[in-house]
């Protein structure tokens, strides 16, 4: 009788596919980690982004794009760097993670950006800001391959917009700043600073205070009495509300000026009334303005009903950053590695127009939108 031998490759391979699920052979999966603020005060943002990265993934699975199965996996880096350190960590040590879509705060971007460039994962920011997430990748000192990506514009842009809209369009000429000391917060104001005095206008005071502080009454009191014609902050909303909340409390009039990292309903939350009236840049085209975002709005309002889960302001960012993973995916298979390179060649056509990254990876697609809070209906309509 004879006896057919199978290779012994054949049963090992056999064994570990069904060792590691347990109880059938391991489905073939590629993860989207998905890097944010989950909780705290920015975990509103953060549970935004991964809200809409969920849905590209649902929508790919659905329609069957890819022939394995795509999961988004959230990580909670808590809008602290150290902490987006440790989550980057063991993002890239999940071998079934392909890319990230993260992080939110650039103070958590520019640091884990380096672990993710070691581990070889590409990832894209769909919210951070600031230019040295991206130009870090270009210094000598950046031993590892360039993996990060930006599908919003840069602060050096945002900071020249809003001083250009300040001493331009509403003729002020003398403005104080004040910032979180972030690289956010404090680069942005640097940008706003370094433009508006270009032009000619004159920075009264510049202060920083600390993410987390509640009383800026002692401070305001010390620039009320510069007579300032404007307020600039660069930092998040919490800070940005407590500040402006307080200003009109000391009876300041003084027109108050933040960024993208300010503009969200949170602000309505901590300064109630006294948001209204207030500048804030934003990155892109706010999305309800976005005629080719109007699917993605609708989706996401029919897949999102929960209290506090309406669309955020960087949504439509995640969204399309996961949408330009996938296209990776497509051209590349799910390979980290050969993913970017595909990345370096994107040229996609989404909701917020054509994106294509440049050599250190930022979109060339560079737009800003000045806002105005409208605490009635909580809103903030474009103003230019
Ligand atoms: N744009 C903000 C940042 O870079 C959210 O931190």
């Amino acid at each position: 009788m004879s006896q057919r031998r199978v290779p012994i490759g054949v049963i090992l391979g056999f064994l570990a596919a069904f060792s590691a699920a347990g109880c059938g052979p391991r489905e073939k999966v590629a993860r989207i980690a998905v890097a944010v603020p989950l909780t705290g005060d920015m975990g509103t943002e953060g549970q935004g982004l991964r809200r809409a990265v969920e849905l590209a993934v649902e929508e790919a699975n659905a329609s069957k794009r890819f022939p394995y199965r795509v999961e988004a996996v959230p990580y909670d880096d808590r809008a602290d760097p150290k902490e987006a350190v440790n989550v980057a960590n063991l993002i890239i040590s999940d071998s079934r993670v392909v890319a990230v879509v993260g992080h939110y705060n650039s103070g958590c971007a520019i640091p884990a950006a380096k672990v993710y460039s070691r581990g070889g994962v590409p990832m894209i920011t769909p919210a951070a800001t600031n230019p040295e997430v991206t130009a870090q990748q270009l210094k000598e000192e950046w031993s590892g391959p360039r993996v990060v990506f930006r599908v919003v514009p840069t602060d050096d842009v945002q900071g020249s917009y809003a001083a250009e809209f300040v001493y331009n369009k509403l003729g002020k000429k003398r403005v104080s700043i004040m910032h979180d000391k972030t690289p956010y917060g404090q680069g942005l104001a640097e940008q706003f600073r370094r433009r508006f005095s270009q032009l000619g206008g004159q920075i009264v005071s510049e202060d920083g205070i600390s993410v987390g502080d509640r009383d800026f009454k002692a401070l305001l009191t010390r620039i009320k009495d510069n007579k300032p014609e404007g307020l600039y902050f660069g930092g998040l909303y919490t800070e940005a509300g407590l500040i402006v909340k307080q200003m009109r409390e000391l009876g300041m009039k003084t027109a108050f000026f933040s960024g993208d990292g300010a503009k969200t309903t949170g602000l309505f939350d901590v300064a109630g009334e006294a948001a209204d009236g207030a500048y804030l840049t934003i990155v892109g085209v706010p999305v309800e303005l976005l005629k080719s975002a109007r699917e993605f709005v609708a989706n996401y309002g029919r897949r999102w009903t929960g209290p506090g889960q309406e669309i955020k302001p960087f949504d439509h960012f995640g969204y399309e950053a996961a949408q330009i993973i996938f296209q990776a995916m497509e051209r590349a298979g799910p390979d980290r590695k050969k993913m970017i390179e595909a990345l370096k060649e994107t040229r996609y056509q989404g909701l917020v127009g054509t994106t294509q990254f440049d050599e250190k990876g930022d979109t060339l697609n560079k737009v800003i939108t000045m806002t105005q809070a409208r605490a009635k209906d909580r809103s903030f309509p474009a103003v230019n």
